[in-house]
């Protein structure tokens, strides 16, 4: 037992610093109604009303908790704790609260809401870390209203221009800028100019090896290479009816042949993955030929030449259809994330972190992307996985359980913990 005084103190502080399962699922739960679908998901597209209230939220909560609220000109909001030191950059934590159109509860939220967990944690504890300490929140991780994914951390990387970011226009045409303008979330700090002494991000498997292993949580060790392409196929309206089958120019028969293509081409090489999640069609009649299609690429594989070769094989594909059903076909590389390996420092913190939490782990690379892989080029990084039923996301069926959720938070507390004890020990403090 320790003597009565600072000694003691800090152990007893040490011994709160347990976060609250049932405070963190309350948190989802009651966030989730921000956007809630009859199936039990989120629909809250990035920088929507609904993303404002979800924002208002956290802003309130962070401010409730004494932290200063900065947000930058990407809608990126920071949450401040300060630490001993606040000359030093933060050490922070988070991920994304904008989902899917048809998103799960936990995709992103989870990152957060863990993050302002562990940070009521050290509140409530009273306990005074070395470096001031973070929540984040980053805009259009899903890139599904706004492509690419990411936008914001790839601009506080320095990976996209925050010139090229503001004008991405979703399918209505409205550009990132005006929607962020039009929500309020604007802010004063130009996104990059916000140094971090480390990032650790929570976040749902979104895969099956996790649950089917046994394992409570996965030391991500990197992040896998990503592409995104927009194609259009340029052909001729004609009458369905009247129009011999040699004469069509389909742009939408084009299409098919260039998703059976990526689709071939993802299978051609083992591991590797290639969706087509958008398709529009024009003029979308039943008696008209389609003459023109807009469709989109990702694809996915820890090998950059993998990539490389796939994209070979989808060009070879639409020059066949180009000849043979005489389209003009364009794809566009929008999206290229090489694979991303996290920090050694960061990925032992999160290792000790679940060791004293007593959780089994795993260490894994990540299939999905992360805004982690890109803050990683300007800060040390790394992510904490807990597992999800059947490895389900992107679906509103998404589902961890609430231990699940409490595991992730805890370990990333301790890691925190852990990686500002080191930073402590290498400058001088505490
Ligand atoms: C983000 O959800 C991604 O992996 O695309
Ligand atoms: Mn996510
Ligand atoms: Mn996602």
């Amino acid at each position: 037992m320790a003597e009565p005084g600072p000694m003691c103190d800090i152990i007893k502080a040490m011994k709160n610093l347990t976060i609250d399962p049932e405070r963190l699922w309350d948190d989802l739960m009651d966030t989730a109604q921000i956007g809630g679908t009859p199936k039990g998901g989120i629909c809250r597209l990035t920088l929507t009303d609904l993303d404002r209230q979800v924002r208002d939220w956290l802003r309130a909560q962070a401010e409730a908790l004494g932290c200063t609220v900065t947000i930058d000109d990407m809608g990126a909001m920071f949450a401040r704790r300060p630490g001993q030191r606040n000359d030093i950059p933060p050490i922070a934590m988070g991920s994304h609260l904008d989902t899917q159109p048809t998103g799960g509860k936990f995709d992103g939220a989870l990152g957060v809401l863990a993050a302002l967990e562990a940070l009521r944690t050290l509140h409530r504890a009273g306990y005074e870390t070395f470096a001031p300490i973070e929540v984040v929140n980053w805009t259009n991780e899903e890139g599904s209203r706004f492509a690419p994914a990411m936008i914001a951390s790839g601009v506080f990387a320095g990976a996209f221009t925050r010139e090229w970011a503001c004008a991405r226009q979703d399918r209505n045409g409205e550009t990132f800028g005006a929607a962020l303008d039009q929500i309020g979330y604007r802010g004063e700090q130009r996104c990059g100019e916000h140094p971090l002494s480390a990032f650790f991000e929570v976040h749902i498997e979104q895969g099956p090896y996790l649950e089917a292993e046994g394992e409570d949580v996965g030391v991500v060790t990197g992040v896998q290479a990503i592409r995104w392409y927009e194609v259009t196929l340029i052909g001729q309206d004609s009458h369905a009816g009247t129009t011999p089958m040699p004469s069509r120019h389909d742009a939408l028969l084009g299409a098919a042949r260039l998703i059976e293509a990526v689709n071939a081409a993802a299978l051609a090489y083992p591991g590797a993955v290639g969706t087509v999640g958008i398709l529009e069609v024009k003029p979308g009649s039943t008696n008209v030929i389609p003459g023109e299609v807009f469709f989109t690429i990702d694809m996915r594989d820890p090998d950059m030449s993998v990539l490389d070769r796939m994209e070979s094989d989808v060009a070879a594909a639409a020059e066949k259809a180009r000849g043979e059903l005489g389209l003009e076909i364009t794809i566009k590389n929008i999206f290229n994330q090489p694979p991303q390996a996290f920090d050694p420092g960061c990925i032992a913190a999160v290792r000790e972190a679940a060791k004293v939490s007593g959780y089994s782990t795993r260490d894994m690379m990540s299939g999905a992307g992360h805004d982690a892989a890109y803050v990683a080029r300007v800060a040390p990084s790394s992510m904490i996985f807990v597992p999800c039923k059947d490895g389900i996301s992107h679906n509103e069926a998404e589902h961890s359980t609430k231990e699940q959720c409490a595991a992730g938070a805890q370990v990333l507390l301790q890691a925190v913990i852990e990686y500002d004890r080191r930073l402590a020990e290498r400058l001088g403090g505490k």
